[in-house]
């Protein structure tokens, strides 16, 4: 099962949190299989939350990984390190880590090899300004986002894609579910028709995604799932949203 539901933690956490969240989300969450839900946590405490979901076969995914495999490049974590403790899945070239810290598609189609020599599926974001939604570009720069940064990674065996409009993540507002369906319907084209190589499993929503608006994105056809940052802290909330989204996946 590809990837549907992702929990983003960015930078909270801790092994206290590891726990609370555990018990917040097994006591909540109603589905028979877990293969659809991934937890990206702090790479630091990847090992330990490992062991606190135990057998349960939830995917652990990093939230970023180096454009190389080893050198000396003092701070950074590898695809084949995350790999290493378990990690099946990596976010790359979030609107965080695009605006924070540099990174370009060329940076980001690098990483997105990276991950695929090391068999770790990414998601790689993408995702448009305020002052570009309201001109109008959307669809023009996500559609140079993806052709640039999938330039030299044009047969990934696996990718997901996550929309998300920067003007979206964590401010409580996003677009109307109709207009993003029709943005994941052009990405799921533009991939298919400019790389038909690449295996594209799934493209995810993400921004301001919470209990109350998941239904309304689900129904949509081609909103395949969500990737959540704030909203995904709370274990038990997680639960409820993988609840909704496990109920129309099992209705499919
Ligand atoms: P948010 O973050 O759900 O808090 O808006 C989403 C993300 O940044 O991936």
């Amino acid at each position: 099962m590809s990837l549907r539901l992702v929990a983003n933690w960015k930078l909270n956490g801790s092994r206290e949190f590891n726990h609370e969240w555990a018990l917040g989300f097994f006591s909540n969450f109603k589905g028979n299989s877990f293969t659809f839900l991934g937890i990206a946590p702090a790479s630091l405490y990847i090992d330990h939350l490992r062991g606190v979901i135990g057998d349960h076969d939830i995917k652990i995914g990093s939230q970023n990984i180096d454009l190389m495999e080893t050198g000396a490049r003092t701070g950074e974590i590898s695809a084949s390190m995350i790999k290493d403790l378990g990690c099946t899945f990596s976010i790359i070239g979030h609107s965080e880590r695009r605006i924070l810290f540099q990174e370009t598609n060329e940076i980001i189609c690098k990483k997105l090899i990276q991950a695929d020599n090391n068999s770790v599926t990414p998601i790689l974001c993408v995702g448009e300004s305020a002052e570009e939604n309201q001109s109008n570009f959307t669809f023009k720069v996500l559609e140079q986002q993806i052709i640039e940064a999938l330039d030299d990674a044009d047969e990934l065996s696996s990718l997901v894609i996550a929309y998300e409009p920067v003007w979206a993540i964590g401010s409580g507002k996003t677009p109307n579910p109709e207009e993003i369906n029709s943005v994941h319907e052009m990405i799921k084209d533009v991939v298919q028709s400019r790389f038909p190589k690449i295996g594209l499993e799934s493209v995810l929503y993400g921004g301001s995604v919470n209990l109350k608006n998941a239904l309304s994105l689900f129904e949509q056809k081609n909103i395949d799932g969500a990737l959540i940052g704030g909203a995904s802290l709370d274990g038990r909330e997680f639960a409820l949203i993988a609840n909704i989204l496990n109920e129309l996946m099992v209705q499919q």
